[in-house]
């Protein structure tokens, strides 16, 4: 059984599918909210009272005066971007009180080279273009795995982070020198920035990891808010067309420093289309008028970086892969309005390649390159569905399109979005299973 107190929340698509907007619902009644891993990759939109707030390493549950937020260890932090978007929170009148944020000691630093490096590699015709955001998040995660990173802990003392960088900085001021052409980086410099940058964050530094087990032992409420999508999971995804870290639920427990058991509710976060940013394989594509419509009318540019994300058709054999890899145990659909005004919604059943039927999500990101959807078509509907409070209210074709989905998926649609502010949103009593 799951732990009853806690509650992580995935996006299980390709990222961007509204988690930002589900953890502030969810932070109301929730006393920690952690993010685990990820970086500035992450861009969550929180929508109240008609403004909107971006957050790409705070915790979207900041907008809440009483819930503690903690970056925890698995997260990759770029600390010019963390101080910049605590500045940006407090003079909005959050994140009044300090003791409210906590920074793990142990979480990785973004060094500039990280992001050099990042940069560089994706203007290298001859490499794969992932279309990564560019914020140094795969050469960090590189760095920590192979030994060679710089922890937060190591920007407090001044002759430490010294130490550190000697080495590391020797190796890639030669890797960006001669073998991507560009200026090396000053230590002096890097030492003096960093140091700085430290000094600043030094009152939120800390164990996050201990701050979690006494919350836990303290019977609070705990969520875990993940950052990307199964699908960009480094394991789990379209690889190489993937992010850096895990991002299945299963991460929380490295990531956080907390037992697998502690994990509790798995809820899946989904669109009711499907959108992708960057390079990699996306079977449901739609480049016509169709994907013209779900990008317009759901504003599909990336968050962090502004990108026109790309549209399709909802895909049940990528949902149905990523529930199971995630063990997802309920689903909150996201943006149903946005279907609003289609003739006919289809919904990608499994997929041919080269004559045969696969239902199974093919772990070679070649295969899914030529994987054609095979659709199943349902009606759509006209009506306007941003002012529906209550299941009964959704218009027939569109409780029918969620029903459908359910059945498919094996696993209840607690919530139902229907605009991106606070208020809209559809608590739909659970059916499957009950
Ligand atoms: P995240 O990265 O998963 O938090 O998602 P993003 O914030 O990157 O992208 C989701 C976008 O959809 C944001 O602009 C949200 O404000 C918006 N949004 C969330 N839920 C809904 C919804 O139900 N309907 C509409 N129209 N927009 C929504
Ligand atoms: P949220 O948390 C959507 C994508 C990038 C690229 C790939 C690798 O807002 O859902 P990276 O910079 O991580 O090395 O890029 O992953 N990507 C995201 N796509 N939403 C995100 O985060 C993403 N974070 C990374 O576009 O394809
Ligand atoms: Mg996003």
């Amino acid at each position: 059984m799951s732990h009853p107190n806690h509650t992580t929340v995935v996006g299980i698509q390709w990222g961007d599918e509204g988690k930002g907007k589900i953890i502030d619902l969810l932070a109301s009644e929730s006393d920690v909210v952690v993010r685990f891993q990820g970086g500035n990759n992450a861009g969550h939109t929180v929508v109240v009272g008609g403004k909107s707030f971006f957050l790409h390493l705070i915790p979207s549950g900041v907008l809440h005066a009483n819930v503690k937020c903690l970056i925890a260890n698995g997260v990759v932090i770029d600390p010019k971007i963390c101080i910049d978007e605590i500045i940006q929170l407090k003079e909005r009148g959050f994140l009044k009180k300090d003791e409210n944020l906590l920074i793990s000691q142990n979480a990785h630093v973004i060094m500039p080279y990280h992001r050099l490096i990042d940069v560089a590699r994706e203007s290298d015709a001859q490499k794969t273009k992932i279309g990564t955001t560019g914020r140094g998040i795969g050469p960090a995660y590189a760095d920590k795995v192979a030994r060679l990173g710089i922890r937060m802990a190591d920007l407090l003392d001044r002759e430490r982070l010294k130490r550190k960088l000697i080495p590391i900085l020797e190796e890639k001021n030669f890797l960006l020198s001669h073998y991507f052409k560009k200026e090396p980086l000053s230590l002096d410099h890097l030492v003096e920035e960093y140091h700085g940058y430290g000094n600043r964050l030094n009152v939120y530094i800390g164990d996050t990891s201990s701050v979690l087990a006494q919350a836990i032992s303290a019977n609070k409420k705990i969520l875990f808010e993940g950052a990307q999508g199964i699908l960009l999971d480094i394991d789990h995804g379209t690889y190489p067309f993937v992010t850096s870290s895990n991002t299945v639920a299963g991460a929380v427990s490295s990531g956080a420093g907390v037992g697998p058991r502690y994990i509790g509710k798995i809820l899946g976060v989904l669109k009711a289309y499907t959108t992708r940013v960057g390079t990699g394989p996306f079977p449901t594509e739609l480049e016509d008028g169709i994907g013209d419509f779900l990008q317009k009318k759901g504003h599909e540019f990336g968050t962090t970086t502004g990108r026109r994300r790309r549209c399709g058709w909802l895909d049940l054999v990528g949902l149905k892969y990523a529930i199971q890899i995630s063990g997802i145990t309920a689903l909150a659909v996201m943006k149903l309005d946005v279907l609003s005004g289609l003739d006919q919604i289809k919904i990608c059943s499994a997929y041919r390649h080269r004559g045969k039927i696969l239902d199974i999500y093919p772990s070679d990101s070649d295969v899914l390159q030529e994987a054609e959807p095979v659709y199943e078509t349902l009606a759509g509907w006209k009506e306007d569905l941003s002012h529906v409070q209550t299941f009964e209210g959704l218009p027939l074709q569109a409780k029918k399109y969620i029903g459908t989905l359910e059945a498919m998926l094996g696993v209840s649609i607690e919530m139902i979005s229907v605009g991106p502010s606070r208020e809209q949103i559809i608590h739909s009593s659970p059916r499957v299973g009950s």
